[in-house]
């Protein structure tokens, strides 16, 4: 009987594994691990790829001269020198509204504009995802602008529903906006801001790494995009989640 109760057991985790919705865990994997790709900033980069063992524990990112020169901290779970400390809410916060706990704003070029589109599941799941990082002890440098950065990226995020699925257009623009941040990439700077509103995807951006120099690629010819970006009124001059139109 007990081996009989056993399998019963078994076999009712193994259904309920392939039939259950995605975890928060494994949503926030999928989306750190692929379109939102934070460890693109926050992971050390080598020659060959990512740094064995550094998972998100800051690097130089990038200089701009006359206007910044950032570093992405260090977001393991070590509490002196990552962000262990911080509750949910905390890293939630520094992720759509780009204020950390002490009240400093985040500065660029960390997308927080279009960051304030996550929806509150997917903000979650990065962070579930966050929580069970390695904890690295590894002080990072702190960053430098010579710009100003605003008091406040917008009024704070509240209740960002998700983007049905099943509606490709829009979660197609939701993944290349809020989450893929394509176009924090493939639009020029002016002044240390993307210029959404004149060059939305035309791409330009210089990338300094062990690499060399990668510039990112003007990917507006797809036909379709702008026009779609245009009705869902994306971000063009980090607006507010609240004057958006929902998309879907
Ligand atoms: C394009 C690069 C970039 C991407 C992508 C990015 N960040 Fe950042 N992030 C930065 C930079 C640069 C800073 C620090 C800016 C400053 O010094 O003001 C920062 C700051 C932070 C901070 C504040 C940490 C502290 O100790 O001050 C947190 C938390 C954070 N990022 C989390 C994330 C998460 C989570 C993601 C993915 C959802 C992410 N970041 C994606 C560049 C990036
Ligand atoms: C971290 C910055 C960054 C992000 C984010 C980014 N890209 Fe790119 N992308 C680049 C760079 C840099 C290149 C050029 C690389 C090269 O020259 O080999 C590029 C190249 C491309 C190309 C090739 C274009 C061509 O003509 O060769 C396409 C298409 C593209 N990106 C689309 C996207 C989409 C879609 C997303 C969002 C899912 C995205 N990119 C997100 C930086 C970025």
């Amino acid at each position: 009987m007990k081996i009989r109760g056993l399998l019963y057991a078994v076999v009712l985790i193994m259904g309920a594994s392939s039939s259950a919705a995605e975890t928060l865990l494994q949503r926030g994997d999928y989306l750190v691990n692929g379109i939102v790709a934070c460890g693109n900033c926050h992971t050390p980069q080598t020659p060959t790829g990512p740094a064995p063992g550094m998972e998100m524990a800051g690097q130089f990112l990038v200089e701009e001269k006359g206007l910044f020169k950032a570093f992405a901290p260090n977001i393991t779970q070590d509490k002196k020198t990552g962000i262990g400390g911080w509750t949910d809410q905390q890293i939630i916060t520094a992720i759509r509204e780009g204020k950390r706990p002490d009240g400093t704003i985040i500065g660029p070029p960390m997308p927080i504009g279009l960051y304030r589109g996550l929806s509150d599941r997917d903000v979650r799941a990065i962070v579930a995802y966050l929580r069970q990082v390695k904890p690295v002890n590894n002080e990072m440098e702190k960053s430098t602008y010579q710009i100003p950065l605003p008091p406040a990226y917008g009024p704070p995020v509240t209740n960002v529903p998700d983007i049905p699925q099943t509606d490709k257009i829009a979660y197609g623009a939701y993944l290349a906006g809020p989450a893929g941040h394509c176009i924090e990439c493939h639009t020029p700077f002016v002044k240390g801001r993307p210029d959404f509103a004149n060059q939305l995807g035309a791409g330009g951006f210089p990338f300094h790494g062990p690499w060399g120099v990668s510039v990112s690629a003007n990917i507006t010819p797809m036909p379709m995009a702008l026009p779609i970006m245009a009705t869902l009124n994306w971000p063009r001059s980090y607006a507010p989640a609240s004057d958006r139109t929902a998309p879907g």
